[in-house]
């Protein structure tokens, strides 16, 4: 049975984290309690520690924790838990943002969280750095473009239709410019014109810098897509997407939200895709992601991953990372271990 252990707790509203010995937890009917032995700082989690962000699900009582995806080993089994050992090698998100009540038992910035099991997919050999690079803005570029925009399973599209990822440079755009290929579709990007090879050799045809005037103009020429997704999620590039959309309409997905004046035509799929798995209604993503899709993905190195950082310092660390993150000073994702 597990004792205490550690966890980078957020006191109260807008206070810095504290590492302070807490209750074990303990796993109740279809979870797992396991060890976590890597996080990666996502933008939302250092938004919602630094500026309060999307905190009102997560966060209703002090203190709180971070963090809803982690990479470590499973300790012990709860009842009824089936297809998982002691010991296995396993990448997993959490309810911790979404569900109130679990937020303590399930925030991964702690060395021993439960997860459901439902929610845990076997990563053999991989190390936990590379699980946990790929696992949560995967999912969330996954998640958007088939879970939400239909554009479906690899293999099943065809490349005389056009994706447009508009800001790939980033870990959600990187994945959503993999996966887009892999389907079958012809893809198009918007990122920096540093980034022109990577984006080329990550599957994508043509490249256009975002920030070039006419930026609209030479994706229009390039067009019509069939599905639009932003993956910097800014208001520039909601209303870009909204224009290539112009005159017949339709719609794009995007990573952020926000008050955006767009064309009545024109519906924008914001949904936090990165935590759609955690619900019941998309059950059936839920299976494929963890039982098929991502294990294939991570065992046959099926995709690049962004590059990564590793932060020393375990849990103590996590303030000043997710400080850096926010502060937009990190390229590709900065990864800990909640164990050092
Ligand atoms: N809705 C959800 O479920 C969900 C899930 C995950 C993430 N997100 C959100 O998605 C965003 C990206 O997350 P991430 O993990 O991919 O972040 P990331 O890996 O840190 O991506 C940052 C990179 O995106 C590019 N970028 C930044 N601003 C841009 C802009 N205005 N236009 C075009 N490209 C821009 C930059 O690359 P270059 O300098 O090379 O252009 C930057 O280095 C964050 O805001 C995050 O909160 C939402």
């Amino acid at each position: 049975m597990a004792s205490g252990h550690h966890a980078a707790l957020i006191p109260a509203a807008g206070k810095s984290l504290e590492v302070s010995g807490v209750a074990p937890n303990h796993p109740r009917q279809g979870e797992v309690l396991v060890r976590n032995h890597a996080v990666a700082i996502q933008p939302l989690d250092a938004k919602m520690l630094l500026s309060g962000y999307g905190g009102a699900g997560a966060m209703q009582s002090y203190p709180a924790l971070l963090g809803s995806s982690g990479a470590g080993v499973v300790e012990e089994l709860g009842e009824g838990v089936t297809g998982l050992a002691v010991g296995d090698r396993v990448v997993f998100d959490t309810k911790a943002l979404v569900d109130p009540k679990e937020n303590l038992r399930q925030g991964t910035w702690q060395q021993l969280l439960v997860v459901d099991s439902k929610t845990i997919a076997k990563i053999g050999n991989v190390a936990f750095e590379q699980a946990v690079l790929i696992d949560f803005p995967l999912q969330t570029a996954v998640a958007a473009l088939h879970l939400f925009l239909g554009a479906g399973e690899p293999g099943t599209g065809s490349e005389n239709d056009k994706v447009l990822i508009w800001g790939a440079g980033g870990a959600v755009g990187s994945y959503a410019v993999q996966y887009a290929k892999s389907v079958g579709y012809t893809v198009i990007v918007t990122a920096s014109p540093k980034d022109i090879e990577r984006q080329k050799q990550l599957g994508a045809s043509e490249v256009i810098d975002y920030k070039a005037a006419d930026v609209v103009d030479q994706l229009r020429t390039m067009g019509p897509y069939k599905y639009l997704f932003t993956g910097s999620g800014d208001s520039a590039s909601q209303k870009a997407l909204a224009s290539l959309l112009q005159p017949q309409g339709g719609e794009f997905a995007s990573v952020l939200g926000g008050d955006v004046e767009l064309p009545s035509n024109v519906e924008r799929v914001y949904h936090p895709f990165s935590q759609a798995a955690q619900r019941d209604e998309h059950g059936e993503f839920r299976a494929w992601w963890y039982r098929d899709y991502l294990p294939k993905v991570l065992q046959e190195g099926l995709v690049e991953p962004v590059k990564f950082t590793k932060r020393e310092g375990g849990l103590a660390a996590l303030q000043q990372a997710a400080a850096d993150v926010f502060e937009g000073k990190v390229r590709g994702k900065l990864i800990l271990n909640p164990q050092e």
